[in-house]
């Protein structure tokens, strides 16, 4: 399931220039990253879910210094993560760049069709309130919030765990950048235990995360999202993306220590902005664009810089 745009690359040959992976790379920040990354002369390959639209935005991308290849991958969906990563074997045997976008806002949205708004609906508001605007059309469903955190968490646990042996091939440190979200700050949890555990890195484990989302899917089965908000949960909507958001940190944290001694991979979080995009209904503060440079920038951090860190929009911040 593959094509090809905007380059020569021939399958097997000697590949001498960076390859990146960018997840829900058909539209969005992701989309924009992948022009980036390729205008920076890498070799992007753009994965997405659906091999038509995958192809159709390669093709939108025209010609760029670096080559951009399409190949499908389904973030929630194993055999597709590994097929991804036998690709990338026979085809370069390596892998420089990991970034992690796809992703889903765990919500349902109330707009008929659950159509995006034009610019001018937006006019005149504040980011408080698009969000505001983004919170009362859109409604939590215990499926929405079990979507979310395993297309959000799950999804790019295991896109990276299939793509690591890859990423630690490389002569140079490979980078994993992690879209995150100041959503997924720590700051949003009411319970000060939940948020201490979640900043523990030095205890916290993969085991321990797993049964943390795990309680978070129990409080929501039995009283949703009023229970889990009374049980320290994130409050103010999007509980879902929040947490799933959190885990992506914590997860990023674990990941980037376990390698840290070694100097073999750069793990980072990057929040892009409040982006006009599908997800926002268009409600965003930037282009997909400007939200995009804010993650390209973290990609391109020089060997030797910070890992384990979180950046929002293009500056280092506390992950609380
Ligand atoms: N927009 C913002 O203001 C904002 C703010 C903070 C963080 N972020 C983060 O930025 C990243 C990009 O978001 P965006 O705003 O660009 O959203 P978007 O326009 O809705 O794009 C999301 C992308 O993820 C893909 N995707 C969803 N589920 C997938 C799956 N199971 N497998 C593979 N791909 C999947 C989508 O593919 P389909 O087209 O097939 O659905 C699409 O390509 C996300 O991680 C988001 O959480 C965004």
């Amino acid at each position: 399931m593959e094509g090809e745009a905007g380059g020569s690359t021939v399958a097997g040959s000697p590949n001498t220039s960076r390859v990146a992976v960018v997840t829900g790379g058909n539209k969005g920040i992701g989309l924009e990253v992948c022009r980036q990354l390729a205008d920076h002369g890498i070799t992007v390959v753009l994965t997405a879910r659906d091999q038509a639209r995958g192809t159709a935005a390669v093709e939108s991308l025209g010609r760029l210094p670096g080559d951009v290849i399409f190949h499908q991958l389904d973030v929630t969906d194993d055999q597709s993560a590994q097929r991804l990563a036998g690709f990338l074997n026979t085809r370069f045997g390596k892998l420089d760049i990991l970034v992690n976008n796809a992703a889903i806002g765990g919500v349902e949205s109330l707009t008929p069709d659950g159509s995006a708004p034009g610019d001018d609906k937006f006019k005149g508001m504040d980011a408080r309130q698009r969000l505001e605007w983004m919170r009362n059309n859109c409604r939590e469903t215990y499926e929405d919030a079990k979507q979310g955190l395993e297309t959000n968490y799950y999804g790019t646990k295991r896109v990276t765990e299939a793509l690591l042996p890859l990423l630690l091939k490389c002569s140079s440190p490979g980078r994993i950048v992690n879209v995150s979200s100041n959503f997924g700050l720590l700051r949003l949890f009411g319970s000060e235990e939940l948020r201490r555990e979640l900043d523990d890195i030095e205890n916290l484990t993969e085991a321990r995360l797993d049964e943390l989302l795990a309680a978070f899917m129990e409080d929501m089965e039995a009283g949703g999202f009023a229970k889990a908000e009374a049980r320290g949960w994130p409050a103010g909507g999007f509980t879902a993306y929040k947490v799933g958001k959190a885990a992506v940190n914590a997860y990023s944290r674990i990941l980037a220590k376990r390698h840290e001694s070694a100097s073999s991979l750069l793990v980072n979080c990057a929040h892009p902005g409040y982006v006009k995009t599908d997800m926002t209904t268009n409600s965003g503060i930037l282009t997909p664009e400007e939200g995009a440079r804010n993650v390209v920038e973290v990609v391109m951090l020089p060997d030797g810089a910070l890992t384990g860190a979180y950046f929002a929009e293009g500056a280092q911040a506390p992950f609380v």
